[in-house]
């Protein structure tokens, strides 16, 4: 059912006809008794009197049909009981059928204002709900559409800046990562360079500690035999024994292939012996040949040869397929006596 026939029935006593038809059948009959419970009082003077209300609760509460129920009702029900003869339909004079007549047209009457008025306040009615509908909209709109509307503004707000923040905290934890990661190799790179246990405990710390650490930077390993008496060499000594090892480590990584290394370091009475050797490919015959005539090889092995020679020590190089084996000398004499020689 649609809202405008809702609105239409909303006077009505039920929207279920047999009811409304019910209704008005018993207001009907209620005023024909009550009219006929007045009879000692007016006789058949106004037989009508109590029917006019009773029509005119059918026609505003009961609709059309029971009206009209109502109307045939009262004008069959005075004739019968109330206009004389009692007991009997009967029309014994001209009077009589005005009568009827009138109230026939006095009913309809009633009925038709009653069906007018109730279409005007049904009208009335709709336009009232349209216009609360329309002001309760225009209050939704103005009021909590607004503050909706603010409030969506500020969440996305906070969305993007959560987002730059979550973007931000990333590139806080990545550039934190970076920091430890560049102290970690700084500190290497300066170990590496002059590591500190070199000068503090010597060459029983410093060179465990490098091998350590390049038998796991590399994969190769290392087999360092170092006497535990070995004792103190001066600072030049030290410094270049940890030099050769360096560079003949590092030589073995870059160019033999090698998976293994061996290093033996002896001191006798007069001089120390440094061994490193390694099971690769060899230094190959072109490089040889070029390292020999002193020609463009890299630097390391020309520095290490400068350095030992300064120290008065001598280095040999013995390489074939099977490996390479770099032996150094370095004397235990007066190093600043032989500079002197050197120098002169
Ligand atoms: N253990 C080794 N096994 C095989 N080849 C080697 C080995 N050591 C050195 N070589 C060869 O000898 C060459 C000279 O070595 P050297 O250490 O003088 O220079 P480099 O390692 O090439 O460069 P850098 O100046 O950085 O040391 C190397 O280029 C390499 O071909
Ligand atoms: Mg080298």
């Amino acid at each position: 059912m649609t809202t405008s026939t809702i609105a239409t029935f909303s006077s009505r006593l039920s929207r279920n006809l047999a009811t409304r038809y019910a209704a008005a059948f018993f207001v009907t009959a209620a005023a024909l008794l009550a009219r006929r419970a007045l009879n000692p009082l007016l006789g058949d003077y106004v037989p009508y009197i109590t029917l006019f209300p009773a029509v005119a609760f059918s026609a505003w509460y009961c609709g059309i049909g029971p009206s009209i129920l109502s109307i045939l009702l009262s004008v069959i029900g005075a004739q019968y009981w109330l206009v004389p003869p009692v007991d009997s339909l009967r029309i014994l004079n001209t009077a009589q059928s005005v009568g009827i007549l009138l109230f026939l047209l006095v009913s309809l009457l009633i009925v038709g204002m009653g069906e007018v008025s109730l279409r005007e306040l049904s009208a009335r009615l709709l336009q009232l709900q349209d216009d609360e509908r329309r002001r309760i909209a225009r209050e939704l709109h103005d009021s909590v559409g607004q503050l909706l509307t603010g409030l969506a503004m500020n969440l996305s707000v906070m969305r993007t800046d959560i987002e730059r923040l979550i973007k931000t905290a990333g590139s806080i934890t990545d550039s934190e990562g970076l920091v430890q990661e560049m102290s970690r190799e700084i500190r290497t790179i300066s170990h590496l360079l002059h590591p500190p246990l070199l000068d503090e405990v010597g060459l029983s710390s410093a060179l465990p500690w490098y091998i350590d650490g390049f038998s796991k930077r590399s994969n190769i390993k290392v087999d360092l035999d170092f006497p535990a008496d070995f004792g103190r060499l001066s600072h030049e000594l030290e410094t270049a024994i940890f030099r050769v090892v360096q560079e003949c480590l590092t030589n073995i990584h870059r160019h033999s292939e090698s998976p293994t290394a061996r290093i033996r370091i002896k001191r006798s009475a007069t001089e120390v012996r440094v061994l490193v050797e390694d099971r690769g490919k060899g230094i190959s015959a072109e490089k040889q040949s070029e390292m020999a005539t002193d020609g463009k090889p890299g630097v390391g092995i020309r520095g290490m040869r400068e350095r030992i020679r300064q120290l008065g020590g001598t280095l040999e190089i013995e390489s074939n397929s099977k490996g390479t084996a770099v032996i150094a000398y370095l004397p235990l004499a007066n190093v600043s006596a032989l500079s002197a020689v050197d120098a002169a």
